[in-house]
């Protein structure tokens, strides 16, 4: 039985002393969307009972997905009705059509409006096709519909990076209605996936104004995910300002923010709770908060004092460790500890106080890479310690990773084909090389063009592992159905794609396995490829060789563990870099231009190149050794 989501007070508590908004933080982002989906229906039904309409605010993205799942749930098993709801949708992209794969009107219909009982003519979204002279009046009724239906009940929201709320980017004001909006970049830049690159994302939006979702009676903010974290906690804890759009919303009397873990964690009481009051000092919460001091005070951690501690939230913890001294000295051990040049552990060493065990001399190695290059990326270094130190090396390549691959660099292999083979069979090419030069972006590609996209990708990644001396026996390539969909949507985890996962494991039983742990990223193929293989975890949990059976966590391109949760830190030499980089290399279609770059516009091995290098410096700058780059890991207990 779903609970209702608990309302507390803000600022009564100490621990919510930093924070000027409700909010609640969940560690499972479904659970909370079932929790705010069964507010909306109360507030729907009680509206029934009462004879009247229920006018709701509804949001595109992400973030409300799950809601309306949940709401499309409800009303299929007849608990039910939406006869009574009348919706307003925050926004829409200017100029689109309706009919367009990435317009909010298609997104709404998808996932709620085709499948409940609501009537079209209650269903209100900006309609990004009118006419620009029409538009100022178009803006005015939209306003003034809201009104006549007697304001908002309720308005659902979810949060862009840019601190946006509908659309209203920085610089909105607080009176603001509905209006035509100029996008922000990084709004641009992070829908630039689903309309296939940034130059095809629309330059401007219809939104509802700052003021006209503030008039709304209730709101509810959902928020997802670490990338989400910078402005949850400008939002919260910040100044009202239009330089963070949703600010505007601790104006507001009755509005709950709903937070995942990762979305929340850098909220102060979270991020560093010691600066907000009483901690319970787990052995955790004592590595971060000395990590965190020392890199703050820029001191080395055995050259940190009682009054660092004392000045900065931390006499408790001092009051239980007794000095400075003996707190110092107990963190930098830890983290001295993790330092290996053995990732598989060293033979014949006392391994008491090491990241692995030493037994058995030569291990059995599975190294899962979700797409065809995380491997090399996140560690090749490490990839090549395990070669060179005997152990049974395997890659399991879990994706194909064919969306990846520019139309171009496909045209550039089937013109290949065509010219070498030279034959009537070269009519085949001949097709593929029409449809790819004339190709539209929105066009999904041909079985032929995937599979030509999949092959690149696997031929580059045997030139890598080649490159870092394994041999073509110990790879194996997955394919999992859920990611060939041809597109960057993805279809959901299946029973397949968990035995496919299963198998490889169970065939290579493995003492060691490593995994890409990108857990906050909640739609991305990463955490589906995680859950694949958590899923199967589970299924051989019994299997007497899952007793020996130990999972470490790498991190994908775009981050590192934070200090206090790595595990095993692997050192790098100047000579293993570059190896590891030029393995990284190997993967041509993915440099230059690669397809899905997001904001960092580094290629690939000098992402890689220069993370592992700053969590060098990190040790470094804590008063550990000073080596060229480091790789690392945390471990996962399962
Ligand atoms: C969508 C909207 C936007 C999104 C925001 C977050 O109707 O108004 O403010 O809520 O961009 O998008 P997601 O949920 O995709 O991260």
């Amino acid at each position: 039985m779903v609970q209702e989501i608990e309302y507390k007070q803000v600022g009564k508590f100490e621990e919510t002393k930093f924070e000027k908004i409700h909010n609640e933080i969940f560690s499972s982002s479904l659970h909370a969307s079932k929790l705010v989906a069964h507010e909306i229906a109360k507030l729907i039904k009680q509206k029934q009972q009462e004879g009247l309409h229920c006018v709701l605010g509804l949001a595109t993205g992400s973030s409300p997905i799950k809601v309306y799942e949940e709401l499309v749930n409800m009303h299929r098993s007849g608990e039910l009705s939406f006869h009574n709801v009348i919706t307003f949708n925050l926004d829409e992209y200017y100029p689109i059509d309706r009919d367009h794969q990435q317009s909010y009107y298609h997104f709404m219909h998808q996932h709620l409006f085709n499948h409940v009982d609501i009537m079209p003519e209650n269903i209100h979204i900006p309609d990004g096709s009118i006419l620009l002279e029409e538009m100022d009046q178009y803006c005015i009724d939209y306003e003034l519909k809201i009104k006549k239906y007697g304001g908002l009940d309720f308005q659902l929201l979810g949060i862009g990076r840019t601190g946006h709320i509908g659309f209203n980017e920085p610089g909105s004001h607080p009176n603001s209605g509905t209006r035509v909006i100029t996008l922000d970049h990084i709004t641009r830049s992070d829908a630039a996936s689903d309309f296939n690159g940034i130059e095809h994302v629309p330059k401007k939006a219809i939104t509802m104004g700052i003021n006209t979702i503030l008039k709304a009676k209730r709101i509810i903010l959902l928020a997802w995910g670490h990338k989400k974290a910078p402005m949850i906690k400008d939002t919260i804890e910040g100044t009202v300002s239009s330089s963070v759009p949703a600010t505007f919303l601790q104006n507001h009397q009755n509005i709950t923010l709903i937070l995942d873990d990762e979305a929340a964690s850098e909220l102060t009481r979270i991020k560093t709770p010691w600066l907000v009051g009483q901690c319970i000092w787990t052995e955790k919460l004592r590595l971060r908060a000395v990590t965190w001091l020392s890199e703050l005070l820029n001191k080395p951690i055995l050259k940190l004092t009682d009054k660092d501690y004392n000045e900065h939230g931390m006499s408790g913890l001092l009051a239980i460790e007794g000095s400075s001294y003996e707190l110092n000295i107990k963190i930098f051990n830890h983290l001295q500890h993790t330092i290996t040049g053995w990732p598989g552990g060293k033979p014949n060493a006392d391994d008491t106080h090491r990241p692995e065990r030493a037994l058995p001399k030569k291990k059995r190695v599975l190294i899962f890479s979700p797409h065809p290059d995380d491997d090399v990326i996140s560690m090749g270094g490490t990839f090549l310690r395990l070669i060179d130190q005997g152990h049974d090396v395997h890659v399991v390549y879990q994706t194909s990773g064919n969306i990846a691959v520019t139309d171009q660099e496909a045209l550039k292999f089937a013109e290949v084909f065509n010219a070498f083979t030279n034959s009537p069979n070269s009519s085949k090419f001949q097709e593929t090389i029409s449809f790819l030069k004339s190709k539209k972006t929105s066009d999904r590609d041909s079985d032929a063009i995937l599979k030509i996209k999949g092959l690149i990708r696997r031929m580059e990644s045997l030139g890598a592992i080649r490159h870092l001396g394994l041999s073509d026996d110990k790879v194996h390539f997955l394919d999992l159905p859920f990611y060939e969909t041809g597109r960057v949507k993805k279809k959901p985890l299946s029973r397949e794609d968990i035995t496919l996962t299963k198998n490889i494991i169970e065939k290579i039983a493995p003492h060691q396995l490593y995994a890409a742990g990108d857990l906050a990223d909640p739609h991305g193929t990463h955490k589906i490829c995680l859950d694949a293989i958590f899923a199967a975890l589970k299924d051989l949990k019994s299997s007497t060789f899952m007793d020996d059976c130990w999972v470490w966590l790498y991190r994908g391109a775009w981050q590192e563990w934070d200090v206090s949760e790595i595990d095993m830190a692997v050192p790098l030499s100047p000579d293993e870099v570059t190896k590891k980089t030029n393995a990284i290399l190997h993967h041509q279609s993915q440099k230059d231009r690669v397809m899905f770059q997001g904001e960092d516009s580094r290629e690939f091995w000098l992402r890689a190149r220069e993370r592992n290098k700053n969590t060098a410096i990190l040790y470094d700058a804590l008063g550990l050794a000073d080596y060229e780059a480091i790789e690392a890991f945390k471990r996962y207990i399962y």
